[in-house]
């Protein structure tokens, strides 16, 4: 392997890409989501071969988060409702610096409760040597809070005041979409500002786990319903980086997130048009050290393949 802040090239296959202009060493970065609140868990994104290092969703204030239980792993993934657990926007400010020792580059992931909020959170990490910031407008286990992405309108406004707040590059985490004509109102709503990058996808919202034993669900907040996580979402998260591949072209650059818990799923993603893809659950379950056997297993089933770089496969899903 090369240089961790150039190339990452294993088994003759380059795994460098570039999302917003900003070059990333390998294919695979951890997702907002679990083991990236504290300083601790950011430090182990850091040392961890993870091509970025990607915050905790923050707000403006610092929250505890849902009540407990509000976790639950699955065989194939996780439940959960989180609640936005983190230390509050002006934390994760005062850690840029440290957290840019790590020589990679720096992701917050700012998730306000208004278009107040955002601004508030935008503006400041405008000013900072963060390198991108990723909105998340699709966090669906705030009690009483509907999910941005689902509401064109609001996402129109957010949109509009957002991106209009300094040149580092801004993406959205969107929700996942079910059907053609959200994928196109969408799409075309983003269209007309200058998104750099979105992440497709967020947890399926709003899922149920009963326990048929207790006869109760799984977690506590919202009644039991949370976030979908893990293998059971990763057809949703190909489709949406695919319909919004093909709706984009590739003027706005695609993470994708969903089910990644093997080069093989990567290379998945890699096929559908994603120009980086995060891991959220399987980090959650197996630690940092996922990164690095994901980028490996993607590299040695591509070089089995005869390719030598992502742009080889990237968004070259063969038709049936
Ligand atoms: C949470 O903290 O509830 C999860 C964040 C998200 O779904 O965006």
């Amino acid at each position: 392997m090369t240089s961790a802040t150039q190339s990452t090239i294993i088994n003759g296959v380059n795994l460098s890409t570039e999302v917003a202009g900003v070059p990333l060493a390998s294919y695979v970065l951890n997702a907002s989501g679990p083991r990236c609140t504290s300083a601790e868990e950011l430090k182990i994104v850091g040392e961890s071969h993870s091509a970025a290092i990607m915050t905790k969703s923050c707000t403006i204030l610092p929250r505890e988060g849902n009540p407990e239980p509000r976790y639950q792993n699955l065989d194939l993934g996780s439940i959960q409702s989180m609640g936005l657990p983190n230390l509050g926007y002006k934390a994760y400010l005062e850690m840029i610096p440290t957290l840019k020792q790590h020589g990679k580059p720096v992701i917050v992931s700012v998730s306000g409760f208004s278009i107040e909020d955002n601004i508030e959170m935008v503006s400041a990490f405008q000013q900072s040597a963060v390198d991108l910031i990723e909105v998340n407008f699709s966090c669906p286990n705030i009690p009483g809070k509907a999910q941005v992405a689902y509401d064109f309108e609001q996402t129109e406004q957010a949109l509009k005041a957002i991106t209009a707040l300094g040149d580092k590059p801004i993406g959205i985490k969107l929700a996942p979409y079910f059907d053609m004509s959200h994928f196109i109102a969408m799409a075309d709503i983003l269209k007309q500002y200058p998104v750099k990058f979105i992440t497709c996808i967020n947890s399926i919202g709003n899922s149920l786990v009963i326990d048929p034993e207790t006869e109760q669900p799984i977690i506590k907040p919202k009644g039991g319903f949370g976030g979908l996580c893990g293998e059971y979402i990763k057809p949703v998260g190909l489709a949406n980086v695919r319909a919004f591949r093909e709706l984009l072209g590739d003027d706005v650059q695609i993470m994708g997130v969903g089910g990644i818990n093997t080069g093989v799923d990567a290379f998945e993603y890699l096929l559908a048009g994603a120009d980086a893809v995060q891991v959220a659950t399987c980090f959650e379950k197996q630690g940092a050290a996922c990164f690095e056997r994901i980028e490996t297993e993607l590299a040695q089933f591509m070089a089995k393949k005869g390719y030598t770089s992502l742009e080889d496969a990237k968004g070259k899903l063969k038709p049936l």
